[in-house]
């Protein structure tokens, strides 16, 4: 077996032990989670819980059963001071908040209408700091995230971490247990002909995102000039992931029928994280209009457009905004 494991790489780049073994815990989380998905059918965890998480979305019984492990492994960390789940309405505070301390946002399950139809789900979690002793804020922009990251129970479960030191992919080894560094540093190609897009939502668009669309459809006899490619898997890990490792554009924008929400991506566990790591690997996150990265979160379930990907295309759909 090859790579370095995920405890050595963290250490070699200087991480401090706190924050490594917090993160050894989001990892042990993640490895229970992926065996939880992959025996969702044999433990009859499909379908629905009969219940509605904080977003009045259905909840199945493997988000809350992902969530739960969080809860109970992340717990463990003794410099954790606050949970911002999205299954958990509250802010779940562990400890009186003292400087330096972590907080830990997370998405225990995305992408779970695709568990029925046995196609890949996700996690997505991200780190921010307390500022000082006695500081309750959690409603921090995405710069100020230590480290981003997602685990994406496909083929293969792999945990992609962007922690100051650009994206590491690592992929964990079934039978051992440990994660190993797969993909040393994961960049986005800056040109990309692919985009993803929920296309059937094209009536409710605002008319930058039509016309995007218009662009991209029309391929080498329109605007663009060249062929574009489209896919949608609906689970903005397993979308976000593809773009990581080939280039593409991910679209969720703003329209009629989700404005009166924000959207549809929750930005404090969804959007933020992937906005950090998507920035760490060369590409670019916008809202449209403004930088992710840059927007300071009004509420812990926050919902936001959101456009992730490739530089030259989300600043080419910045442009239209304009
Ligand atoms: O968390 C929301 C999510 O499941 C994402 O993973 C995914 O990108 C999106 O919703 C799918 O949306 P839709 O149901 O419109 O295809």
């Amino acid at each position: 077996m090859s790579g370095p494991t995920l405890r050595r790489v963290l250490t070699d780049a200087g991480q401090p032990s706190d924050l490594i073994f917090l993160l050894e815990d989001i990892a042990s989380a993640c490895r229970a989670v992926a065996y939880e998905v992959r025996n969702g059918p044999l433990k009859g965890n499909l379908g629905l819980a009969g219940s509605e998480n904080v977003q009045g979305e259905d909840q199945k019984p493997l988000d809350i059963i992902a969530n739960d492990i969080f809860v109970a492994t992340c717990t463990n960390s003794p410099r954790l001071a606050a949970l911002v789940s999205e299954e958990i309405e509250e802010v779940v505070w562990l400890k009186e908040p003292k400087e330096g301390d972590y907080l830990l946002f997370f998405d225990p399950l995305d992408g779970s209408s695709n568990l029925d139809t046995n196609l890949s789900v996700g996690t997505i979690f991200s780190i921010m700091k307390v500022a000082e002793d006695g500081d309750r804020t959690v409603l921090k922009p995405g710069r100020e995230q230590v480290v981003a990251g997602y685990a994406l129970y496909g083929p293969a479960t792999m945990l992609v971490l962007a922690a100051g030191q650009g994206v590491q992919g690592f992929t964990l080894h079934q039978g051992s247990g440990i994660f190993r560094l797969t993909q040393p540093r994961m960049t986005i190609p800056e040109e990309t002909s692919e985009f993803a897009i929920n296309a059937s939502r094209h009536r409710h668009w605002d008319a930058p995102i039509k016309r995007y669309y218009d662009e991209v459809t029309a391929g080498r006899d329109g605007p663009r000039g060249r062929d574009f490619n489209m896919r949608w898997v609906a689970s903005m890990v397993a979308e976000m992931h593809r773009i990581l490792m080939r280039g593409g554009v991910f679209l969720y924008p703003l329209d009629d029928r989700n404005r009166d929400k924000g959207g549809r991506l929750r930005l404090l566990y969804e959007v933020a994280p992937m906005a950090m790591i998507v920035e760490a690997a060369g590409g670019g996150a916008t809202t449209g209009t403004e930088r992710i990265l840059d927007l300071v979160p009004t509420e812990p379930h926050q919902r936001i457009a959101t456009v992730l990907g490739s530089k030259s295309e989300v600043d080419h759909i910045a442009a239209l905004h304009r």
